[in-house]
């Protein structure tokens, strides 16, 4: 790969509450002039209309993420892959994507990926990471958790993926979602090897 070429991540996002973590770690790794190759599965698309309104479904994104999130996201690149289209860039080991995150993640992808599935191209994208141990960072979100769900959260960080729940602290003392929506893009953008100031690092104590 070129040293000129600008750095590639690919990002899943599935129907699991939590679409504003997805598009706030979207807009995060866009500020930082990444490129993404993004899926979004068809519960997914539900899930960004459902919780962020029709301005956020998938053929708007980008401006939906420039008024939110600030004219920044447009040093990064993105390009949509079809969730369906198991021949695109991400499905091969060969494509230079140096990392993955799914956020959210359902239980159903989860599963999927704990058993090497590959129906969907999320699910192969995951596999693909695995196999090349390249780094995968599964943002589940269910609660309460059944057996079979913890199961195949080991299994995935046995295979080695990163588990990041979507778990946000609450000790740098967020006030509004976006707050807690920046604690865990910054998790995942650290899981992914990226620097960032998407929160305050701990200093020992809770800064009021
Ligand atoms: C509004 C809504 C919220 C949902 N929230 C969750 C959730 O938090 N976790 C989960 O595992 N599934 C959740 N589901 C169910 C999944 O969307 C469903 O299992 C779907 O088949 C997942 O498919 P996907 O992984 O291909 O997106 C939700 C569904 C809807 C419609």
């Amino acid at each position: 790969m070129g040293a000129e070429r600008r750095r590639s991540v690919a990002l899943g996002i599935t129907g699991a509450s939590g679409a504003i973590y997805a598009t706030r770690t979207l807009a995060a790794l866009l500020a930082q002039g990444v490129h993404v190759e993004l899926v979004v599965s068809d519960y997914g698309r539900r899930l960004l209309r459902d919780e962020l309104g029709e301005a956020a479904s998938v053929d708007q994104l980008l401006p939906f993420l420039t008024k939110q999130y600030g004219p920044d996201v447009a040093a990064g690149s993105m390009n949509v892959l079809s969730n369906r289209d198991l021949g695109a860039t991400i499905a091969s080991g060969s494509h230079g994507c140096s990392g993955m995150a799914i956020v959210p993640c359902s239980m159903k992808t989860l599963a999927a990926i704990a058993h090497g599935l590959s129906r969907n191209l999320i699910e192969r994208a995951a596999d693909v990471m695995l196999k090349e141990r390249r780094p995968l960072v599964i943002v589940p979100r269910e609660t309460p958790m059944s057996l079979p769900q913890l199961r195949n959260m080991v299994l995935c960080a046995e295979a080695g993926a990163m588990m990041l729940p979507a778990m946000p602290a609450f000790y740098q003392q967020p006030r509004t979602f976006d707050d807690l929506a920046d604690f865990m893009a910054g998790k995942i953008l650290s899981a992914l090897g990226f620097e960032h100031q998407l929160y305050p690092e701990w200093t020992g104590k809770v800064e009021k």
